[in-house]
């Protein structure tokens, strides 16, 4: 595996590369969501590129950058383990100068749910995912469901932009007892991480209502809530798979999601109906 810290030095390398490129860009601090998206960039293309650059501009005033959990190390194994053929490991001074241009901002799907409670954060998001895609060159980028706001806008940025790579979600990965892997889960004391659960509890419980032919939005609202309590939540929302709010879930169609605090740690989930 080869490790490449310079966009340029990254392109030149890539220039010379004649087949399939799959990509999965991360933040570092893998789990086996990560590793399951490797798989298949492997799987599907002649060469997998990953990239861990904890990206400063997605992050809000006051947001855990500075803490977000780095293990370069580890992650370094995991990768080369995992069979990635070049591990792409930037630092902010060579991803970003001062003054740049702007042109990644989400239309107002970017200011809703994650995007209201974290406003610019998908600026940020779109600019570096831009940046990498240019870099990179994928045929195909792979990114996790559990993220699903992220992966609908940057479905539409490749759209509007007339960008030449698929974009692939694949499911949110669950440990054993379903809480959805998230690199911040580390933040979780052992109290929060048992209360936690009732994230994925309140998304069952929303499939189960589906399966009993319950599509009302507003009661699935009610009794998620109810399994959740006394979590704070931030938001439940039934939205189409293009995030248009819905009154009443529609099968092949629907997101549920859900977004609660635990402590100083925010959590998301969401199932996709
Ligand atoms: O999902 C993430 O890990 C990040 O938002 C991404 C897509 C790597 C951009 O920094």
């Amino acid at each position: 595996m080869k490790i490449v810290r310079s966009p340029h030095e990254l392109k030149t390398i890539l220039k010379e590369h004649q087949g399939e490129i799959g990509f999965v860009p991360t933040m570092g601090a893998l789990h086996r969501g990560h590793l399951s998206l490797i798989e298949r960039a492997r799987k599907e293309n002649a060469l997998c590129v990953v990239s861990i650059f904890v990206n400063p501009t997605q992050f809000l005033e006051g947001e855990d950058l500075d803490k977000y959990p780095k293990k370069f190390e580890a992650d370094e194994k995991i990768c080369s383990i995992a069979g990635v053929d070049i591990l792409f490991y930037p630092q902010a001074e060579d991803m970003y100068e001062e003054d740049e241009i702007k042109i990644c901002s989400p239309n107002v799907r970017g200011y809703v749910l994650e995007g209201h409670v974290r406003p610019g954060h998908f600026d940020g998001v779109l600019t570096v995912v831009m940046k990498l895609f240019n870099i990179v060159t994928p045929t195909r980028a792979y990114f996790g469901k559990k993220d699903a706001q992220q992966f609908l806008l940057i479905m539409q940025m490749v759209k509007n932009f007339f960008m030449d790579v698929e974009v692939i979600a694949l499911e949110t990965m669950r440990e054993s007892d379903g809480l959805a892997m998230s690199s911040r889960n580390v933040y979780l004391n052992d109290a929060e991480r048992l209360e936690a659960l009732k994230i994925g509890k309140s998304l069952k419980c929303a499939t189960n209502l589906v399966i009993q032919k319950v599509f009302e939005a507003e009661r699935i609202d009610k009794e998620m809530r109810e399994v959740l309590s006394p979590l704070e939540v931030e938001y439940i929302s039934i939205v189409s798979r293009s995030f248009v709010p819905q009154e009443k879930v529609e099968i092949g169609n629907s997101i549920i999601l859900v977004a609660a605090r635990l402590g100083a740690t925010r959590l998301i989930d969401n199932i996709w109906i």
